[in-house]
């Protein structure tokens, strides 16, 4: 009888100690919540319902989105999580995006807004399934266009992990990043072809202390983009390629635009893309700003067609006038150790603005070849005195 007890209470024991550690009683399963993840059915609610009733619990919560495949249509993954300390969402499916464009409106496709604390986790992928609306996008055309859904856009976050997932043929952006501050961004996978518009890989803007590692970027536009008002961005040990290489801008396009300063760019490879690192703002900005201390620093460029670019006179449509010349300073710009190989002659282009000149550009140990062809590369700088030192192949500027 006693032994019986105490086995009885060993057992119950176990059963709680084994509930407190797997933490079952707070992981939110999107399959209890009604996924049916068979990747016909839409399984929206299922995922909001699940995200809800984490988010309205309290602690360190999980979202658990188990190994299916899954259809699913615009869902916001909104905070305000008052008691939650942490949300992790372990996305280990394979989420598949509805098609129809009316669906999403407004809307980006996945979105996570208004919390803390969040880590988004779990080696799924996001397939965007852009191929069915790239033939919609304008905005290559025109300024004012209808602009499509991101895969996976972050607002308004603190405190941020996006680790181990994968994103594919997203129909717009990939990632967009808007007033996040501590985001750390690792182990990603981004993959939509050389020939899909706008499909950026990472777009950051309004957003401080931000940092992409170890990730790989292949993309039919830039690999990453830093937009204006940010602050402390950290890109390293990225691969990027195809696409159009790691951007800073384009800058000078909106009126509400502040500052960019603080950006390093370090020890990634930039394979067969349009450019390679650049800085570009708009030749008809309608406010100033400035952007400043930005480093570029051990940087391999494989057959880059512009590996070293600064572009102020950026206008991709013809209502620019080409009468003003970009308002946004650009001054304390490092670009070292950058070596490889271009595709076109000029591996270095500065074209900076005419009614401000850009201050204070470094060029140290530069080492860039022509190939195909083995050729001379050369140097071609407007409005810009650049200081060198080191290896300077293509020669300097001669100014
Ligand atoms: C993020 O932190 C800022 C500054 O502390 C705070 O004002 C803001 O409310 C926080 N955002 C969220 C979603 O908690
Ligand atoms: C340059 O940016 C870094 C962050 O990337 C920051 O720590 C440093 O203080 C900045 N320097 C200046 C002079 O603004
Ligand atoms: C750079 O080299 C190319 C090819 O040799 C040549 O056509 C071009 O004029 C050169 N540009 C400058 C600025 O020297």
């Amino acid at each position: 009888m006693r032994v019986e007890m105490k086995l009885c209470l060993l057992l119950l024991y176990l059963f709680v100690l084994n509930g407190i550690v797997s933490g079952d009683s707070d992981t939110f399963d999107v399959v209890k919540y009604g996924a049916r993840g068979d990747g016909v059915h839409d399984d929206s609610k299922a995922f909001l319902a699940a995200w809800k009733a984490a988010c309205e619990s309290s602690g360190a919560v999980k979202v658990l989105i188990p190994k299916a495949n899954y259809m699913v249509g615009p869902v916001k993954f909104y905070g305000p999580c008052d008691k939650v300390k942490s949300i992790t969402v372990y996305m280990k499916g394979y989420l598949k995006a509805t098609t129809d464009l009316k669906d999403y409106g407004t809307y980006d496709w996945i979105t996570f807004g208004f919390v803390e604390g969040l880590t988004l986790t779990g080696g799924g992928t996001f397939d965007g399934q852009g191929a069915a609306s790239w033939s919609f996008n304008s905005c290559r055309l025109k300024k004012n266009c209808q602009v499509l859904p991101t895969n996976l856009k972050f607002v308004s976050l603190n405190d941020t992990v996006v680790r181990g997932i994968t994103s594919l043929n997203s129909k717009f952006f990939h990632m967009g990043l808007v007033d996040c501050n501590n985001f750390m961004g690792r182990d990603l996978k981004i993959t939509a072809p050389e020939t899909s518009p706008n499909t950026d890989g990472i777009h950051i803007e309004r957003s401080t202390t931000v940092s992409v590692y170890s990730s790989i970027i292949g993309t039919g536009d830039d690999c990453i983009s830093i937009g204006h008002s940010s602050y402390d961005i950290t890109i390293s040990g990225v691969t990027c390629g195809p696409g159009h290489g790691i951007s800073i801008g384009s800058l000078g396009r909106y009126e509400k635009e502040k500052d960019v300063n603080g950006i390093v760019v370090k020890d990634c490879t930039i394979t067969e893309t349009m450019n390679g690192v650049r800085i570009k703002t708009w030749e008809d900005s309608p406010v100033g700003s400035q952007a400043s201390n930005m480093t570029f620093n051990n940087i391999v460029m494989h057959r880059v067609s512009n590996p070293i670019i600064i572009d102020q006179t950026y206008c991709p449509y013809t209502s620019c006038t080409s009468a003003s010349s970009s308002r946004v300073k650009l001054k304390d710009i490092y670009f070292k150790n950058i070596r490889g190989t271009s595709t076109t002659p000029v591996a270095v282009l500065l074209e900076c603005s005419k009614g401000l000149p850009c201050e204070n550009v470094f060029l140290e140990n530069i080492h860039l070849e022509l190939s195909p062809g083995g050729g001379p590369t050369n140097s071609t700088c407007e409005n810009v005195k650049p200081q060198y030192s080191g290896t300077q192949i293509p020669p300097p500027c001669n100014t």
